[in-house]
């Protein structure tokens, strides 16, 4: 009895493994279908053309701004490109425009100016109300989309350098008038590709997509000092369709971080962020996370696929924040194939994160946490396996950890309070709240309930729930 079920677990497994596999390649190529970074362009220009210097002291703004303003005349006869050669092009803050393609040759770095001047400031986001990190305005991002389409930022290995000390400094001192810039932001944008490029030392986030649809980036390499604040990797923000993968980041906060505005401004603008799939990342950060969700998430998370994260020498591995006054949901997150070296603590849920615009917000905005699903996952040099908080009167469920093997140093490996869910195969042995009961029908969530699973779901005698847990299934016949 006892070989025959070891041998029908072993095959459920199997077909269960081969099965998600299948389905997720699916979905991420439908998340980011009809997106090429090759797109051709009938028209091309060279940004010496008008009058730049790579000489790493000439300021560029001019000529980037005259040559944008040049090829939007093509933007109706198939876009245009515009060219950066090798060089070290200093410039201040400028525009895209739709239907371009901005194209860094290998060994041009384009270098934002340390003048805080050449950086114009902006209002705030909506969805963010007073200003992320000061009230009021903030600096435009070196590179700045606004209502575009069909843009495309590549290149052989170029580099994009926000020369972020001078911004460090500032914020250190706490000499800044408005919020630090990032180094790219685009805003209300669809049909983007960011790829083959390298991203050093940002003032703030790196890259941002905010209000986007149909965000590709890829190969893209992104560097920041380890101690170097808030210089995030990418993040999608009220974003939907948006596909990550093929990445290295080493900075100072979250490598990957998914956001959706803050507190009652986000609350209000109630745009989510969807559809994000992210795949092949390697990341190191001292102060963040390798995949992070909030803290700011007030328009709601949901439908993200993540697999085939490394994260070395770092605090979190995985790690969901967020607040009472945040409102707003993380749901229907499925994290797999997560291999960690020498992070401090592998699994974070934090239910009061803090961090308010101000004091208007609704302390009884609860934010909905449920359906996170984090599967094989292994771990070496791990200093705590997990720290799972939920808020008081608002418990996280169907939290759900399955295949994790972690070689923790803390004696007290797992600290679980006000979270609901469930385990299998989770070494050192997981928080009694997420031991489920076998009488339960362990509903674990498995990718399956976006409308692209349910496209292209194969068709199946079994559920894929009891597929998920044949273990406790088995326990309770
Ligand atoms: C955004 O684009 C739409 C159509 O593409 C246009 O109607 C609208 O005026 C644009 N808004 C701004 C602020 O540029
Ligand atoms: C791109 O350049 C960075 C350094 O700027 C380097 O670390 C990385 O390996 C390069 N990537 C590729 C694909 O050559
Ligand atoms: C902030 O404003 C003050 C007064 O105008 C100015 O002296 C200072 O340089 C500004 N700080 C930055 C970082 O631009
Ligand atoms: C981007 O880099 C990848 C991996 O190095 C390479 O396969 C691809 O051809 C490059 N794409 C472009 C547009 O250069
Ligand atoms: C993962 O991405 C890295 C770039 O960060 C690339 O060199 C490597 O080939 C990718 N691996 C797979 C399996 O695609
Ligand atoms: C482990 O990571 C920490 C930073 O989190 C770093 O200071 C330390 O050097 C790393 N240890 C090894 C052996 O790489
Ligand atoms: C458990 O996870 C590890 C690491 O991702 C993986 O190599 C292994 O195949 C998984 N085991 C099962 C039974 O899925
Ligand atoms: C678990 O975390 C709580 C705070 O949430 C703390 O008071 C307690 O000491 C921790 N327990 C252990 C064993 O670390
Ligand atoms: C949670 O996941 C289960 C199983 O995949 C699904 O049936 C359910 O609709 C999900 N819940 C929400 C709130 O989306
Ligand atoms: C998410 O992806 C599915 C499948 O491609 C699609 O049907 C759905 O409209 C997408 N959601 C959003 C908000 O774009």
């Amino acid at each position: 009895m006892k070989g025959s079920a070891s041998v029908t677990l072993f095959q459920v497994l199997l077909i269960f493994t081969t099965m998600v596999q299948t389905q997720w390649s699916t979905v991420s190529s439908i998340y980011c279908k009809d997106m090429s970074p090759n797109v051709y362009r009938p028209h091309s220009v060279t940004i010496t053309e008008f009058g730049a210097v790579g000489d790493g002291v000439t300021l560029n703004t001019k000529a980037f701004q005259n040559a944008i303003f040049y090829l939007n005349s093509f933007a109706d006869k198939g876009g245009a490109q515009l060219f950066v050669p090798a060089g070290r092009w200093l410039t201040g803050s400028f525009n895209l425009i739709s239907h371009l393609t901005l194209s860094l040759d290998k060994n041009a770095v384009i270098i934002g100016s340390p003048d805080s001047y050449h950086w114009p400031v902006i209002d705030p986001l909506p969805s963010y109300g007073r200003g992320r990190e000061l009230p009021g305005k903030r600096h435009q991002s070196l590179i700045f989309g606004f209502n575009l389409t069909d843009v495309i930022i590549t290149g052989a290995n170029g580099s994009i350098d926000g020369q972020g000390a001078i911004w460090w400094g500032w914020f250190h001192d706490h000499t800044l008038n408005y919020t630090r810039p990032h180094l790219v932001e685009l805003m209300y944008s669809t049909n983007i590709v960011i790829s083959n490029l390298t991203f050093k030392n940002s003032p703030f986030w790196n890259i941002h997509p905010v209000y986007c649809s149909q965000v590709l980036v890829q190969h893209v390499t992104i560097l920041a000092p380890l101690n170097s604040p808030n210089t995030d990797g990418v993040d999608p923000d009220s974003s939907t369709n948006v596909c990550i993968n093929h990445c290295y980041v080493r900075n100072g906060d979250d490598v990957i971080v998914i956001k959706s505005g803050w507190d009652e401004y986000g609350i209000s603008f109630a745009q989510p962020s969807s559809n994000i799939s992210i795949s092949n990342i390697t990341g190191e950060t001292r102060g963040g996370a390798g995949i992070a969700f909030g803290s700011e998430m007030s328009g709601g998370i949901s439908e993200v696929w993540a697999e085939g994260l490394r994260i070395v020498n770092s605090l979190h591995g995985i790690r969901i924040k967020t607040a009472p006054g945040r409102g707003g949901y993380v749901k229907n997150v499925y994290i797999s194939d997560v291999s960690m070296d020498n992070v401090s603590i592998a699994i974070r849920i934090t239910g009061n994160y803090g961090e308010h615009p101000d004091d208007n917000y609704d302390r009884f905005a609860l934010p909905v946490i449920s359906n996170i699903t984090i599967k094989d996952v292994v771990g070496a040099n791990i200093g705590i396996a997990g720290i799972l908080e939920g808020i008081q009167g608002d418990n996280f469920i169907n939290i759900c950890l399955t295949n994790v093997s972690l070689s923790v140093q803390s004696v007290h490996p797992w600290n679980c309070s006000l979270i609901e869910g469930y385990s299998n195969s989770v070494i050192p042995e997981s928080c009694e709240q997420l031991r489920s009961n076998c009488r339960q029908t362990p509903v674990c969530y498995d990718g399956s309930s976006s409308s692209a699973m349910h496209v292209q779901k194969p068709r199946h005698m079994w559920s894929t729930s009891w597929l998920l847990n044949p273990l406790l299934k088995l326990a309770s016949f």
